[in-house]
C-alpha cells in the first residue's frame, strides 16, 4: 500500500472479532483504507473481502501475534515508513479475571505483553512515525476497569490503568505535532472476549452490556468532537473533567523538601 489516499490508511489490531472488526468496518465506510492485524488470518480475509467489496477500499491482512516480537516488529516499520498510514488503533487485547494470588504467573505475563508491552511498541513506532508526517491519530483502547481498581480485575485492569496513563501523557508531549491521541474506556461491551476469559457473558447484567456496534459509533464520534478520553456510556463529560481536576490539584503538594505535618516527623531547622 504505497499510494498517498486522502484519508490515508488505518492499522487495526485485534480486527478478526469484537471493538476492532467494527472499526474496521465504520472506518472503511468513512472511507480509509485498512491494514488488518490479528493471530486469525481466516476471519481477517473473510472482513477483508466483504469491505472490500461493500466500501472499495484497500485492505492489507497481517497474520500476526501481539506476544511474538518480531511480529510487532513487522507492524512497527509498518507505522514508522508507510506515509500512507495515519491512524492506529491499538484494540487488541484480553482479560483475566482470576484473582491475583491464584493466577500463574505465564499467563499474566502474556498478558502484559498483549496490553502493555505490544500497546506501547506500537504507539511509540506510531508517534515516530506521525510526528514525522506531522499527521496522525493513536487510539488506545482501554477500559473502565482500568479507573476502578475495586473491579477485582487486578492485572487486567493495571494494564488498562497503563493505557489511560500512556493516552493522556503522550497527548501532552504530541501537542502541537498534528498528532492526536484519544484514549476509549469502554465499559462492558458484547463481544468474545468474555467467553476468551473465561467468565462468560451469560454472567455479565444485561443492563451493563453495551452493545458493540453502538461502541464504536460513540468512540469514533468522541474523537468527532476531539476528546482526549471518551467514555461511552459517560452521561456527562463534566464528571470526568471533575476528576482530572481533582487529580490536577495535588499538585503542589506531590513532591516538597519535607514529608506533611500530619506524619508527626521532626523536621530539621535548615543550618
Ligand atoms: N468487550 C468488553 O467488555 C471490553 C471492555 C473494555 C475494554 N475492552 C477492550 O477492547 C479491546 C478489544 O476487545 P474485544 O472486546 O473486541 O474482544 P475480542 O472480540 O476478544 O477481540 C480481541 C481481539 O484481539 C485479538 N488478539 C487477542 N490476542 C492477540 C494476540 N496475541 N495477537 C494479536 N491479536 C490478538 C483477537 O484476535 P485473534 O484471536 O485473531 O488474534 C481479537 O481480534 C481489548 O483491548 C479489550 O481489553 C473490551
Amino acid at each position: 500500500m504505497t499510494n498517498i489516499t486522502p484519508k490515508g490508511a488505518a492499522l487495526i489490531t485485534g480486527a478478526s472479532s469484537g471493538i476492532g472488526a467494527v472499526y474496521a468496518d465504520r472506518l472503511a465506510r468513512r472511507g480509509y483504507d485498512l491494514v488488518l492485524a490479528a493471530r486469525d488470518e481466516g476471519r481477517l480475509q473473510a472482513l477483508s473481502t466483504r469491505l472490500r467489496a461493500e466500501a472499495g477500499v484497500k485492505v492489507d491482512v497481517l497474520k500476526t501475534d501481539l506476544t511474538v516480537r518480531d511480529d510487532i516488529r513487522k507492524l512497527e516499520a509498518r507505522l514508522r515508513d508507510d506515509a500512507n498510514l495515519t491512524l492506529l488503533i491499538n484494540n487488541a487485547g484480553a482479560a483475566l479475571f482470576e484473582p491475583f494470588a491464584v493466577a500463574d504467573a505465564d499467563s499474566l505475563d502474556n498478558l502484559i505483553q498483549l496490553n502493555v508491552t505490544a500497546v506501547t511498541r506500537l504507539a511509540n513506532a506510531a508517534a515516530a512515525g506521525f510526528s514525522q508526517r506531522g499527521r496522525g491519530t493513536i487510539v488506545n483502547i482501554g477500559s473502565i476497569v482500568g479507573l476502578m481498581p475495586q473491579f477485582k480485575s487486578t492485572v487486567y485492569g493495571a494494564t488498562k490503568a497503563y493505557v489511560l496513563y500512556l493516552s493522556e501523557s503522550l497527548n501532552d508531549e504530541l501537542a502541537g505535532s498534528g498528532v492526536t491521541v484519544q484514549a476509549v474506556l469502554p465499559g462492558a461491551t458484547r463481544t468474545e472476549i468474555w467467553d476468551r476469559s473465561g467468565r462468560g457473558i451469560e454472567n455479565v447484567p444485561s443492563e451493563i452490556l453495551m452493545h458493540v456496534d453502538e461502541l464504536v459509533d460513540a468512540a469514533l464520534a468522541g474523537l468527532d468532537q476531539g476528546e482526549l478520553v471518551t467514555i461511552p456510556s459517560l452521561p456527562e463529560a463534566a464528571d470526568w473533567a471533575a476528576v482530572t481536576t481533582a487529580r490536577a490539584n495535588l499538585q503542589p503538594n506531590l513532591s516538597r523538601p519535607h514529608p506533611a505535618a500530619r506524619y508527626g516527623l521532626k523536621i530539621p531547622e535548615p543550618a
